[in-house]
């Protein structure tokens, strides 16, 4: 029996559209993230359990493990059966990356149970295909951390997928999910076709010098330079009083804030933890629309996909 973890991911991180993400765990030890367990079987099994297993499709040929299924039997060329069991304790279309938890953990369960014949960069090739089928774009800013853990860049060029960024180990990082849905594929559709040559070069500017500013450890250029010029301009109309919340956050002491991957979640960086409790508080009190919604205050998860004892 093989058990993996794959925790929960930001996309984005304002200044890195698609091509920067980073892992978090809640610092109270809560599973964020999906489990996948697999046992031998005689013919193909797939049971989903779990806080939102819920929202998955009935249909199994439209769950992901399903798909991940069929893409790894069919490149190993394996007839041999199993039994999938997928614990999804992620919402679906919140934004913290939720089907990229059931991606990389059943790839890497499935990769683990018929000893490993994929290497890391083959089954990140296919976690970013099999992303793209579900959003509608390849895209890796949330299988990237949630595979390999902590703040990751995605570069895809030859066999560099992702590369690690050093992070400011003294930040505090806090997500907020609404309790409603927004899809991936909707929120890239309300996105530009096309952005103009100023625009491109701002851009430029904001990732490579916060790239710079992670390397060399400058916290308070980094800080200055994690602006989203982007996505934020079209999708903050998605979340209702985006501004509001956003200036009232920052004025109680947040050193960041934005919208985790295509939203609704969002997500705040603060360098103290007295000043995390208090936008946990006013957060639980004033972005939760039901009781499905949650507020964790979390740091980076630099393990990324685990093995879990069984
Ligand atoms: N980078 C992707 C987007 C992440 O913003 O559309 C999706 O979670």
């Amino acid at each position: 029996m093989i058990k993996i973890y794959a925790p929960a991911s930001i996309g984005n991180i304002n200044v890195g559209f698609d091509i920067l993400g980073a892992a978090i765990s809640p610092k109270n030890g809560t599973s964020l993230g999906d489990y996948i367990t697999i046992t031998p079987s005689d013919t193909l099994k797939i049971k989903n359990i779990g806080r939102f297993a819920f929202q998955l499709p009935k249909n199994m040929k439209k769950n992901i493990v399903w798909k991940c299924w069929k893409h790894f039997r069919k490149i190993i060329k394996t007839n041999t059966s199993v039994k999938i069991t997928l614990e999804k304790n992620m919402p679906i279309g919140s934004g913290l990356g939720s089907s990229a938890c059931s991606i990389v953990a059943t790839l890497v369960a499935m990769n683990q149970f018929f000893n490993k014949p994929l290497n890391a960069i083959e089954l990140l090739n296919i976690m970013g295909i099999i992303e793209g089928e579900i959003s509608g774009e390849p895209h890796y800013d949330n299988v990237a951390p949630s595979y390999y853990g902590g703040l990751q860049l995605v570069i895809n060029e030859d066999n560099f997928i992702s590369q690690e960024i050093p992070f400011f180990k003294n930040w505090i990082w806090i997500v907020a999910w609404p309790g409603i849905n927004i899809s991936t594929s909707s929120a890239r559709s309300i996105l530009p076709m096309q952005y103009d040559k100023n625009t491109c070069i701002e851009h430029s500017r904001l990732l490579s010098g916060f790239i710079h500013a992670s390397h060399t450890q400058q916290e308070n250029l980094a800080i200055k330079l994690m602006k989203d010029i982007i996505a934020e301009p079209y999708r903050m109309q998605l979340i209702p009083h985006f501004l509001e919340m956003k200036q009232k956050i920052l004025n109680i002491g947040a050193i960041n804030f934005g919208i985790s991957g295509s939203g609704p979640t969002i997500f705040v960086i603060c360098n103290k933890i007295s000043i995390a409790n208090n936008i946990s508080h006013w957060l639980q009190k004033n972005y939760l629309k039901n009781a499905n919604g949650f507020v964790h205050i979390c740091e980076l998860d630099i393990l990324g996909a685990r093995n879990i004892e069984v």
